[in-house]
């Protein structure tokens, strides 16, 4: 009798415990691809339903649409005055897939229009990517101009995290590309060129934005130093994210649904524990246990 009492109050436990459990919300671990770093507009505006309007349009339309299928492109919007023409790019970072690269340059280009309404140049970065237009040409020209220095909070008196730094930023300093990742324990580091570049201005540009970050960042937790055509970042621990969670997302959300079926499962059978051990009581009397050991002692008790 007490048994009965002490293991039904149990499972009702565990349902409200699984219950109060599940609906709790998941979170979503969205990408921060899409993340504002910064932005930049020319002070010069163009006049409203001008050819410039339409021509920048066009070229923020053919960039958006480029970025489906290529990670870099640049346009060129030729007009009957010089004033008019409109040059344009876009870069995303290397690892991100051709879905994301779109979207986040998508979101780019509906950032001017919070940040640069009606101006003539404007550049934004978000954490995938980088769209900038102008009516001067700046494509395949190399730019170590420091557009955004930030150094974290100072590490204190880690000397190895210190050398992980130097160590991860030698090593991207040193590899090729115009995409680099490094990272050695808690250290990650990661750089990107503009892809207008030769290999040449991006290893010069990649260096000077390293050797910044080192000189200006000394001992800080995170630093990032974007320059006009090229960035190189790092972070000594999971606080500061200089990567996107997307590549991730497709496995973590697939875990959420196995997590959130399994919940769902042991949810279902205390709840049929719970009906049948109430239809037990109103079907068989008080005094039932006594008459039925082996249901007590049956599959789904040992089961839980
Ligand atoms: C850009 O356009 C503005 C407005 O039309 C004009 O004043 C300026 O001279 C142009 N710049 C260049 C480099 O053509
Ligand atoms: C701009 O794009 C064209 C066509 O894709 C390409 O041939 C050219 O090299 C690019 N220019 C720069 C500076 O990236």
């Amino acid at each position: 009798m007490g048994r009965r009492r002490s293991s039904s109050s149990s499972f009702l436990s565990l349902f409200i415990f699984l219950v109060s459990f599940t609906s709790l919300p998941i979170p979503s671990l969205s990408s921060d691809t899409d993340t504002f770093v910064f932005g930049g507009c020319t002070q010069q505006k163009y006049t409203q339903n001008s050819p410039y309007e339409s021509n920048l349009n066009s070229l923020l339309t053919s960039l958006v649409n480029s970025a489906t299928y290529s990670s870099y492109n640049n346009y060129t919007i030729t007009a009957s005055t010089p004033q008019d023409t409109l040059y344009g790019l876009y870069q995303c970072r290397g690892d991100l897939s051709m879905p994301d690269c779109a979207t986040c340059v998508a979101r780019s280009v509906t950032q001017f229009g919070v940040l640069c309404p009606q101006t003539c140049g404007g550049a934004v970065q978000l954490q995938g990517c980088y769209v900038k237009y102008d009516n001067a040409t700046f494509l395949g020209v190399e730019d170590k101009t420091v557009v955004l220095k930030k150094c974290g909070p100072s590490i204190g008196y880690d000397d190895d995290a210190m050398s992980r730094r130097d160590a991860v930023l030698g090593a991207l300093a040193s590899s090729g590309g115009p995409y680099r990742v490094g990272g050695s324990g808690q250290v990650q580091g990661v750089a990107q060129c503009v892809g207008d570049l030769s290999s040449g201005e991006c290893q010069d540009c990649v260096s000077e934005a390293i050797g910044r970050l080192k000189s200006d960042c000394g001992g800080a937790v995170y630093g990032d130093m974007f320059l006009a055509k090229c960035y190189a970042r790092y972070q000594t621990g999971s606080a500061h994210s200089i990567y996107s969670k997307a590549h991730h997302d497709k496995s973590t959300t697939d875990g959420e649904k196995t997590f959130a079926i399994i919940i769902g499962l042991l949810t279902g059978v205390a709840l049929l524990i719970i009906f049948l051990t109430f239809i037990r009581k109103v079907f068989e009397g008080p005094d039932a246990y006594l008459h039925a050991p082996a249901l007590e002692n049956g599959l789904m008790v040992d089961y839980l």
